[in-house]
C-alpha cells in the first residue's frame, strides 16, 4: 500500500479509484482548491457522508489544511457530518410551501419515522430534512427525495412514499428523470460525473409555464426584449434554454401526469383543488 494511501484511510483500490477521479475534477479548474465542492461530493459518494477519511483526503489531494475542509464542509448543508440514509427526503417547509400544508407533511412524518431534522431512521433508509425552498414552489407543498421532486404532496401520500423507499421499491418522481437513485450515487452526480439521466422527464409542467402562456395570450413583452413568439429562435445559448422551456408550452404532459405513480394518487386522496394548480 503506498504512503498516501495508508495516510487516507482508505484501502490501496479505493484510493486510487478516488485519486483518479480527483485528476479529473482537479482538471475542470485553473486552481487546485477550487475543486473542494465537487471533491466534497465524490467523498460522500464514497463513504455516505463527509468522513474524517474523506476530509483527510481531500486535503492532501487539494494541498490545503484539513480545517479549511472542514470549515467548507460544515458551511453548507448539503454536505453530511455524519452517514446519510440511502434516500434523503426533504421536505419544504418554507412559507408557500408550509402553508400549502409542508408543516403538516414534516410533522407526519417526523411522528412516522421516528426521526426529527436531519436523522436517519434506524434501518439508515431515510434521512429526514426541512428544507427552505425546493425550488418547486408551483407545485407546492413538496417533497424531494434525492433532489427528485414530488409534487402537490400531503401528509398520507408522503409517509407511503417513505414506506416505500424503506421497502426498497421503486418510486417515481413526478417531474424530471423515473426513478430515484441513492444517496452516493446523487453525490457522485453532484461531484460532476454524469449518469445520462440529466434531462430524463419534463422539468416545466404547465404551472411552471404558466406565465409565458399568459404573456403569449396577451403579447406581453419584457421591456427591451424579444416578443414571446420570437423566443423560438435563439441567438445566444441563454436563449435556447428560455427557447426549449418555451416549446415545452402546450406539452401540458410533464411527469405531473404520472398519476398512478404520485403518492397523493395512490391513496386516493384527492389533493384540494385550491392547492398548487394551474391557473
Ligand atoms: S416554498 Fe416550497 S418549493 Fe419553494
Amino acid at each position: 500500500m503506498t504512503l498516501e494511501a495508508r495516510r487516507s484511510g482508505y484501502d490501496e483500490a479505493t484510493y486510487a479509484r478516488l485519486a483518479q477521479d480527483t485528476a479529473a475534477i482537479v482538471a475542470r479548474y485553473p486552481e487546485k482548491r477550487s475543486a473542494l465542492l465537487p471533491m466534497l461530493h465524490l467523498v460522500q459518494s464514497q463513504d455516505g457522508y463527509v468522513s474524517r477519511d474523506g476530509i483527510a483526503f481531500c486535503a492532501e489531494q487539494l494541498g490545503i489544511t484539513a480545517a479549511e475542509v472542514s470549515a467548507v464542509a460544515t458551511f453548507y448543508t448539503q454536505y453530511k457530518r455524519h452517514p446519510n440514509g440511502t434516500y434523503t427526503v426533504g421536505v419544504c417547509t418554507n412559507t408557500l410551501c408550509a402553508i400549502m400544508g409542508g408543516d403538516e407533511i414534516f410533522e407526519e412524518l417526523s411522528e412516522h419515522l421516528g426521526v426529527g431534522h436531519d436523522e436517519t431512521t434506524e434501518d439508515g433508509a431515510i434521512t429526514l430534512e426541512r428544507v427552505e425552498c425546493n425550488a418547486a414552489c408551483d407545485y407546492a407543498p413538496v417533497v424531494m427525495v434525492n433532489w427528485e421532486f414530488f409534487d402537490n404532496q400531503t401528509p398520507a401520500g408522503a409517509t407511503q412514499l417513505a414506506d416505500r423507499l424503506r421497502a426498497g421499491e421503486d418510486v417515481a418522481p413526478t417531474r424530471g428523470a423515473a426513478s430515484v437513485c441513492t444517496f452516493k450515487q446523487m453525490s457522485r452526480v453532484l461531484a460532476g460525473f454524469s449518469d445520462g439521466r440529466a434531462d430524463e422527464g419534463v422539468g416545466a409542467g404547465g404551472p411552471t409555464l404558466a406565465g409565458l402562456r399568459l404573456a403569449r395570450e396577451h403579447d406581453w413583452t419584457a421591456p427591451g426584449g424579444a416578443a414571446p413568439e420570437q423566443a423560438d429562435e435563439p441567438t445566444t445559448d441563454a436563449g435556447a434554454a428560455a427557447a426549449d422551456g418555451a416549446s415545452a408550452v402546450g406539452q401540458e404532459q410533464s411527469s405531473a401526469e404520472r398519476t398512478t405513480t404520485t403518492p397523493a394518487d395512490a391513496t386516493g386522496e384527492t389533493p384540494d383543488a385550491s392547492k398548487g394548480k394551474q391557473p
